[in-house]
């Protein structure tokens, strides 16, 4: 089990007198797919329910960092932004406020100019959650920079942190630092589980989850309608709130119990009500916002059906999205196959698994 830090623990001490020149850093970060959902925020990243969630192993953020000395460190955080080749301005506001969160616990941030180059395993807009990974990237980096200047951290310290500066400027990226499954956010019967950062599954996983296949069925790969910032805000005042935060507090308990047994039939369950409760959530929030598509029922539909029929332990989940992602054990691909096949023979499909 994890030990419990507090923020305090995640100050650092002073930095030497003599910085090195120029430093060179690559880091990679998978996406992670949430099976209990983190839907409702207070303060400053601080989640309303502890949410857990699989590590994927193919859909990455590659990120390659040059920090050059600074005459004089400034009051500011000099960067410039590049994602695949290009500058990229947006990304630069969002991790202007990032910086900003976590300048206080990376001391020599500011003592650098920096040019972050970033690139994407996975096909652009394909609705895949990149600010998770690209989050969690760019925090790795920060902690190798850190322990270039500071001296080796041990390594669950180093993921800890940052998975601790991941959630700030992310949620659902303080999940994609360990791999296999996460927890992020305290639970009380979850030992070590914290708000501040995710912690790797802390119990026995049955192996019917090794290799465990997530394939994202593109239904839609457009822009997203409604923000998760914005969708997160409209759980302030849902009326709703509060039965969310204890049916979570009890699915997180049920799935942790199936996917230590290797109960598929119970995993599916919580793991379909939790994709459906989120989209209820949206659904019955003001303003409302309808995110699934009509092929997003149709897939779903016909998976329930296909699955009455022939037993086999297949389930979907849903982002914040129109996109199905389809859950099931390696012994399943063929029929996989087959099935989407039949239903979407011309859907694009990203076939990743759980690392
Ligand atoms: C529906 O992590 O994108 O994917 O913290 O505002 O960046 P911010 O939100 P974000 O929210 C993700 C919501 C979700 C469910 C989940 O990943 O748990």
């Amino acid at each position: 089990m994890i030990k419990q830090f507090s923020i305090e623990d995640f100050r650092s001490p002073q930095l030497p007198s003599n910085l090195p020149e120029a430093i060179q850093l690559r880091e990679e970060a998978p996406s992670n797919i949430a099976l209990i959902k983190y839907w409702g925020k207070s303060g400053l990243q601080i989640p309303m329910n502890a949410s857990l969630s699989f590590t994927l192993s193919e859909s990455k953020t590659v990120t390659g960092a040059r920090a050059v000395l600074r005459e004089k460190a400034g009051d500011d955080v000099r960067f410039e932004f590049y994602f695949e080749g290009r500058r990229n301005k947006d990304f630069e506001k969002k991790i202007h406020t990032f910086f900003g969160r976590i300048a206080d616990y990376i001391p020599g941030l500011k003592a650098y100019e920096w040019r972050f180059e970033s690139r994407n395993t996975f096909p652009h807009s394909s609705g895949i959650a990149s600010s998770a990974s690209g989050f969690a990237a760019l925090s790795k980096i920060l902690l190798s920079f850190e322990q270039t200047l500071l001296g080796t951290y041990d390594d669950t310290f180093a993921s800890v942190k940052a998975s601790f500066l991941a959630r700030l400027g992310s949620g659902s990226a303080s999940r994609s630092i360990f791999p296999g499954i996460n927890i992020w956010g305290h639970h009380p019967d979850i030992p070590g589980s914290s708000d501040l950062y995710a912690i790797p599954f802390p119990y026995e996983v049955h192996p019917v989850f090794d290799h465990f296949r997530d394939w994202i069925v593109l239904i839609d790969s457009g822009k997203k309608q409604v923000s998760s910032t914005q969708g997160h805000a409209l759980i302030d005042t849902h009326p709703f709130k509060n039965q969310r935060i204890s049916v979570a507090e009890k699915n997180m308990n049920t799935l942790i119990a199936a996917i230590k047994t290797g109960d598929l039939e119970v995993f599916g369950r919580i793991v379909e009500a939790e994709a459906l409760m989120l989209h209820a959530l949206m659904m019955t929030s003001e303003p409302d916002f309808i995110l699934m598509k009509p092929d997003t029922l149709h897939l779903i539909l016909e998976l329930r059906r296909w699955r009455a029929d022939e037993k086999i332990p297949v389930f979907f989940t849903l982002d914040a999205g129109a996109n199905v992602h389809l859950l099931f054990p390696d012994s399943q691909v063929n029929r996989v196959e087959h099935f989407l096949g039949a239903i979407l023979p011309q859907v694009k499909l990203i076939r990743d698994f759980v690392q």
